[in-house]
């Protein structure tokens, strides 16, 4: 069945129903590869897919087009669930130019050491189709340095690469099939903004601000997964927000236990979050996908993080975590460190040099306990969560 975006703009897409890890992200719900096809004079691919799902992508486009009837590619993004298929589709389609950034350019003829008829575009390039006229956006480092985003004029349609978009496999293409979102988008669009775009925040911030500058009006944003937003202004207006590092009053306790003394101080602290007033959330690192909890971590004021110490460090989860947390460069946030030890307890001092390192907001020297937590310890764990909790997390 053809996907019509507006007349003569078609997705020409992959759905991957079963992929379940994408280097390393947790993708419970699936994903979609999103490339689009525009029937003008010159008949234009918008992104191609992952290199499997090629067959798929053909047999769509095949539906509006012969393949080799097609003029032009644009590459918006090197990424190989994106341009892993380019290689096989160049070869059919034989373009006459494949459009992309310079640095799209270079680490294309890197991945493929082929020299197709590359011809690069920057901020600002404007290319006719016939009819309609594509408008080019160099986007660097949201999320790779090639990165870019294309522009269709007369219909306002944004294809915008990776921004805004979410791993998740539907039936459905486009965001008011129904009335509200499927149940789990909203979740899946924040858990790609915090895994993939959370590094980029300040980024993300100064495109919105030119976007609004060059007076650039949306119809329509069509990402490269998950569904096409008919209706831009809510996932506008929530990337605005996520951007800024707007937090909520709500503190998360993480942490790995050993023989569960890091864990009965772990639910004294999420007590005492509770008691202080705050939205309070336990995630035990070998429980719940390090993915789920940076989605978490994206709209925390508060981190707890507690590891017991083995063989002088901290538990091996908790290091893949803040290493996992650390290069998403989470911002306005207060954190500190707690467990329990047994002979030498270097863990809380090594997760709070991890937190500095983030320069998230230390606010205690970090709270620990030999062995076993007594139950004085205990209600003092309640009594700092409290207290936190009131001091850090305002409403
Ligand atoms: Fe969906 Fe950066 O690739």
């Amino acid at each position: 069945m053809k996907v019509e975006l507006v007349p003569g703009v078609f997705w020409v897409g992959a759905i991957d129903w079963n992929i379940r890890d994408f280097h390393g992200y947790l993708t419970e719900a699936g994903s979609t590869y999103n490339a689009y096809l525009i029937v003008d004079d010159k008949i234009t691919l918008i992104d191609t897919v992952k290199k499997e799902f090629v067959p798929e992508m053909m047999a769509r486009i095949q539906e509006i087009a012969a393949p080799e009837d097609i003029n032009y590619i644009v590459s918006n993004h090197v990424e190989m669930d994106h341009s892993g298929g380019l290689a096989e589709t160049v070869h059919r389609v034989k373009p006459e130019k494949i459009f992309c950034s310079p640095r799209g350019r270079a680490d294309l003829l890197r991945h493929f050491k082929e020299t197709w008829p590359f011809e690069e575009v920057k901020t600002g390039s404007e290319l006719s189709l016939g009819r309609r006229n594509l408008t080019f956006l160099e986007t660097p480092m949201l999320h790779w340095p090639d990165s870019m985003m294309t522009y269709l004029k007369e219909e306002q349609v944004l294809f915008s690469s990776d921004a805004f978009g979410a791993h998740f496999a539907s039936s459905r293409r486009f965001d008011d099939e129904l009335p509200e979102l499927p149940e789990g988008y909203s979740y899946q669009l924040k858990k790609y903004y915090a895994n993939i775009l959370m590094p980029m925040g300040t980024l993300i911030s100064q495109l919105l601000k030119k976007v609004v500058e060059l007076g650039l009006e949306f119809k329509m944003i069509a990402p490269d997964h998950g569904l096409i937003y008919r209706n831009p202004q809510p996932v506008l207006s929530a990337y605005q927000k996520w951007a800024a590092g707007t937090t909520e009053p709500k503190g998360l306790v993480i942490y790995d236990t050993m023989w569960h003394s890091t864990e009965m101080l772990a639910h004294a602290f999420v007590e005492g979050l509770i008691e202080g007033g705050a939205v309070a959330q336990l995630h035990h690192l070998r429980s719940t996908h390090y993915s789920n909890i940076v989605t978490e971590v994206l709209d925390a004021g508060l981190l707890l993080i507690g590891s017991p110490t083995l063989n002088n460090n901290m538990f091996p989860s908790v290091a893949e975590f803040l290493t996992y947390l650390k290069g998403l460069k989470p911002k306005n946030k207060a954190a500190m460190g707690f467990g329990s030890y047994g002979w030498s307890g270097q863990a809380v001092g090594l997760i709070n040099k991890e937190l500095e390192a983030m320069q998230l907001r230390l606010v205690h020297e970090g709270f620990q306990v030999k062995y076993i937590p007594d139950p004085e310890e205990l209600a003092a764990a309640k009594a700092l969560g409290a207290a936190l909790a009131k001091e850090h997390l305002k409403r």
